[in-house]
């Protein structure tokens, strides 16, 4: 007999997989009534009719291999972020850029640095390499960066800033994230992970914040890999398209590590149609900006903390394990992310922000399982 685990290097055997919202599907199944999903930061009024409208055409050619080179929509890219096609890498969503990076930079004796309470997909695509991944204590819910600076080693060779962070929402402003920058040694590559930047140039907008200064990262070649995903406010996560830009010879190695035709022809069909239906961009973030209000002010009434936030999601802290009352919520119809296992905040569950329906049901359903649960109350 063979023993498969021997096979496996040492440092993958106490990998976690990555473990994604419940499914709607599943969770209809469970509790036998409709459900909701405010699970996963999708969007909840889906993609733009013209995308629908390009998937469909294209969808008669699907026994042809799509573009390798995903060329028509790197090249719209370039055109809409004035940079050059060679700084810019198309992948099966921004996760799957994450793993490319990974493998590109890390090993073992290496490490990248993080927070706590940030994206865990972080942990797996960085254990995955045998490197190791250093994660700083939060500060007000979000990044420290002055302990991501002191935690960074001549071994260190990625470190990921998730801004917006998820889970908790939070925001670094541009000239935090300029002196980050400054300081930080020249052997080391910042992710700056944008997938809410749609959401948060919003908001920044209306709170007078300064975001980002992503295209100045990009235009000066500096040591940065900005990341940006079709699966938040463009509505297509199901199709898997994100990207990458950033210094175009380390752009060229990505590429060599890129999994041949991981782009689908649909995806990239409705990812170019999106970019060109800014209407229903707009509409989503205002009606997200909308939900936001209702929802902080409804949760906070309760008496739960929430995280103020830059994104589609709110970071609800309750203060007592939350596996019940996610339970409780499920069985009312609504599905939420308990932030338990490798999210780390057992007492904290995040929301995605719905359509106006979504939050009214969701916020009558809090209430009802609250009320069920003495400590709660
Ligand atoms: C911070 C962050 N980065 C990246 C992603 C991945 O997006 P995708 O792989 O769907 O492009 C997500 C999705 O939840 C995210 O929250």
């Amino acid at each position: 007999m063979t023993n498969f685990r021997k096979l496996v290097p040492a440092h993958l055997h106490a990998l976690a997989s990555y473990k994604p919202g419940k499914s709607l599907r599943q969770a209809e199944l469970e509790s036998g009534v409709p459900c909701i999903k405010l699970a996963s930061n999708e969007n909840p009024f889906g993609p733009s009719p013209l995308a629908i409208a390009a998937i469909k055409a294209a969808s008669s050619e699907v026994n042809f291999y799509p573009d390798n080179g995903v060329t028509e929509l790197t090249a719209r890219l370039a055109e809409l972020h004035e940079v050059n096609p060679n700084q810019i890498l198309v992948t099966a969503g921004s996760t799957t850029f994450l793993e490319i990076i990974a493998r590109t930079l890390l090993g073992p004796g290496l490490n990248a640095v993080t927070s706590k309470l940030s994206f865990i997909v972080y942990p797996i695509v960085t254990r995955a390499t045998g490197a190791n991944l250093i994660e700083v204590p939060t500060l007000n819910d979000g990044y420290d960066l002055e302990r991501i600076l002191a935690a960074v080693d001549d071994n260190t060779r990625i470190v990921y800033l998730a801004n917006p962070n998820n889970p908790t929402g939070t925001i670094l402003d541009a000239d935090a994230v300029d002196r980050f920058l400054d300081r930080l040694p020249s052997h080391v590559i910042t992710v700056l992970d944008e997938a809410y930047c749609d959401y948060a140039s919003y908001f920044a907008a209306q709170r007078g914040l300064d975001y980002s200064h992503w295209h100045e990262y990009v235009r000066q070649e500096r040591s940065v890999v900005v990341l940006r995903t079709f699966s938040k406010a463009h509505g297509l996560a199901g199709l898997r398209v994100g990207y990458g830009m950033g210094p175009a010879e380390l752009m060229s190695y990505f590429a060599r590590m890129k999994p041949a035709f991981m782009v689908s022809s649909l995806g990239e069909v409705a990812a170019l149609a999106a970019l060109a239906d800014a209407d229903h961009l707009r509409r989503a973030v205002e009606a997200n900006a909308a939900g936001e209000k209702f929802l902080s002010r409804a949760i906070a009434k309760m008496g739960i903390r929430v995280v103020p936030t830059w994104t589609n999601f709110l970071f609800c802290h309750v203060g007592e394990d939350v596996s019940n009352l996610c339970q409780l919520l499920q069985e009312d119809g609504i599905i939420v992310r308990p932030m338990s296992g490798p999210w780390g905040a057992p007492d904290a569950f995040r929301v995605t922000i719905g359509t106006r329906e979504h939050n009214e049901q969701f916020v009558g359903a809090l209430q009802r399982a609250r009320a069920r649960i003495p400590e709660l109350k």
